[in-house]
């Protein structure tokens, strides 16, 4: 299984891109292949890039950080993790104590999800912002997540739903382990995608995942040289996969 995250990682670079593309298809004639994206964004903007880019069609479509799980026709989302995250999670008490924060400017309505709710936050007012209202969610007793990307987007989402966690409900749907399964990414929502399975961090990756990675080494991680798709392609070189 090849799971990827889509803008800035697999999307950046067309060349490599429609590169990739062409040995994923050979290689899936030779082997059995699963291809997974795993995006921040919404369906209706993941149908937009579509419009714009050659992306192959995915057998799973994950969107908005892990909240969305789709299989072939595109809709509904997968009931059963809709229902897991239900559990425990108050949407509207999370906007509400999220108004509290001047800094915390919410994203566009098509980016507001029934799971992820999402701001555009200054990465000088991260840390601090970050933990006050992690601590104001607290205090309510919603246990969430709170996840920032890029230097400057913030999702909340529940404490259930992250990428990797998305990415572990369709492992253990299709029966993928770990050892077959690598995970690519070049920012912060994409930090829990690097689990125990292999991992490749494209050269233009964002600080954030970049400190991390370096506090957190580990050998069936790897961190290219080479940007977007290009990184991508290097990496599975290094682990010797879909080579064609
Ligand atoms: C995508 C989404 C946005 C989210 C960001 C980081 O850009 O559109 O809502 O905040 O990814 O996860
Ligand atoms: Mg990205």
């Amino acid at each position: 299984m090849l799971i990827t995250d889509l803008d800035n990682t697999l999307v950046g670079n067309l060349g490599a891109l429609n590169l990739l593309n062409d040995r994923f298809i050979q290689a899936r004639q030779q082997q059995e292949m699963l291809l997974v994206y795993s995006t921040g964004r919404s369906l209706a903007s993941y149908r937009h890039l579509c419009t714009i880019t050659p992306l192959l069609m995915p057998d799973v479509l994950i969107t908005a950080v892990g909240t969305e799980i789709y299989r072939g026709s595109l809709e509904p989302p997968d009931a059963a993790w809709s229902a897991q995250l239900q559990q425990s999670w108050d949407r509207s008490l999370v906007r509400q104590l999220a108004k509290q924060f001047e800094t915390l400017q919410p994203q566009p309505d098509s980016e507001q999800r029934p799971f992820k709710v999402s701001y555009f936050l200054d990465a000088a007012d991260a840390s601090h912002v970050i933990a006050e209202l992690s601590e104001a969610l607290r205090a309510q007793g919603l246990s969430c997540q709170l996840i920032y990307s890029g230097g400057k987007d913030l999702d909340i989402l529940p404490e259930g739903a992250d990428k990797g966690k998305a990415m572990q409900f369709v492992q253990a749907q299709f029966e993928i382990g770990d050892a077959h399964t690598v995970a690519c990414g070049d920012s912060g929502n994409d930090i829990a995608l690097f689990g125990k399975n292999k991992g490749i961090i494209v050269g233009n990756a964002q600080p954030e995942l970049l400190s991390w990675h370096s506090q957190n080494p580990a050998s069936h991680r790897y961190l290219a040289t080479a940007h977007y798709a290009a990184g991508i392609l290097e990496g599975l070189a290094h682990f010797g996969v879909l080579l064609g």
